[in-house]
């Protein structure tokens, strides 16, 4: 059928009929947002290249937390900021190590949370690389051995999922069997699948202090030229035991999410990093863009793309865009 017949603006003159047919909504049941926590106390230092994202030490991620909860925000991927590191990020697997007694203090102080860990070393390495340097050039097998034992560490600490974020081959295999032996068996295993080498991690590596100090992630991290790649990525994760799986970054990558969700039946993680974040705050901040309506429609392409979950700095702010637009509307005129 064709126009006049057919007129497709017909379903979108009255506001309560485009909600009606609308395709693609928002809950905040699929949020989960990313926290930095640092050493020391009563801390709360404003990341620059992210405005609104902090450095905080545990006290203040705990009642972070629990603001957040309150507001409906209710999963958390917790980075931890070391003042000490080492060559191959040992210290990350130490039970006293910072996001160890983060999960600790948080889980003793809020209920109904989900606490989710990177494992990566990057964080805790001298040289800011994912892993052990062999040859001036991260060791794929030695730096298994080292985010194993992480995992287990942060499971052991309370951890709800485990989240490999280094792109090492066969890390879901170790994580699984150690996590197995040492009686983890009902953690779950999210899956950093699909990673790709990109300009967009840029202000998480100022936030963490993590950017290489040579070189740089291209022999782990995918190249951004490929998608058949990240066809075997997920093959691969889902073999050895994964149980959910991410594409990240979000944006520029809305057609590999897509493609994941028509190929896998996981639960599909998107992450909206840290560049795209601070993309949109730059110009929030020189008042060239509607900054909540940008948020809105940024969440809801990576939702449309076929992403069930969303990993988003932006989480409080939805939460405040998603609870006011749910208040209950006046039904009679006058009252
Ligand atoms: C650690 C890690 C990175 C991010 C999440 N986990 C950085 C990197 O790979 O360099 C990036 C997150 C973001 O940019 O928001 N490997």
């Amino acid at each position: 059928m064709s126009f006049p017949k057919t007129r497709l603006r017909r379903l979108r003159y009255n506001p309560i009929l485009r909600d009606l047919v609308s395709e693609t909504s928002l809950s905040l049941n699929d949020l989960i947002y990313p926290i930095f926590i640092c050493e020391g106390e009563n801390i709360k230092t404003e990341i620059p290249s992210m405005p609104g994202q902090y450095n905080l030490s545990i006290d203040n991620a705990v009642e972070l937390c629990k603001i957040a909860v309150i507001k409906g925000v209710k999963s958390f991927l917790l980075f931890g900021v070391p003042d000490k590191k080492d060559e191959h990020g040992h210290l990350a697997c130490l039970d006293n190590s910072i996001v160890q007694r983060a999960i600790k203090s948080i889980k003793k102080e809020c209920n109904n949370i989900l606490l989710i860990a990177d494992v990566c070393n990057c964080e805790y390495t001298t040289h800011g690389h994912c892993g052990t340097i062999i040859d001036g050039d991260v060791d794929n097998d030695l730096t298994l051995e080292t985010l194993a034992s992480q995992s287990v560490s942060l499971a052991k600490a309370g951890a709800d999922i485990i989240a490999p974020s280094d792109m090492m081959d066969g890390r879901v295999a170790i994580i699984r069997k150690e996590l197995d032996n040492a009686g983890y068996e009902k953690t779950p295993i999210l899956s950093y699948a699909v990673k790709y080498s990109s300009a967009f991690y840029g202000p998480f590596r100022n936030a963490v202090n993590s950017s290489p100090t040579f070189g740089n992630r291209n022999t782990y991290q995918m190249n951004p030229t490929n998608k058949d790649e990240a066809m075997r990525e997920v093959e691969q994760d889902v073999s050895e035991g994964a149980d959910m799986l991410m594409v990240k970054p979000a944006l520029s990558y809305l057609d590999i999410i897509s493609k994941v969700k028509n190929n896998f039946d996981l639960p599909l993680v998107a992450y909206n990093v840290s560049g795209e974040y601070a993309m949109v705050k730059a110009a929030a901040a020189n008042n060239w863009i509607d900054e909540q309506r940008m948020i809105m429609e940024i969440i809801t392409s990576i939702k449309r793309a076929g992403a069930d979950i969303i990993i988003t700095y932006h989480a409080l702010e939805l939460a405040d865009i998603l609870n006011k637009k749910n208040e209950p509307k006046k039904i009679y005129k006058g009252i």
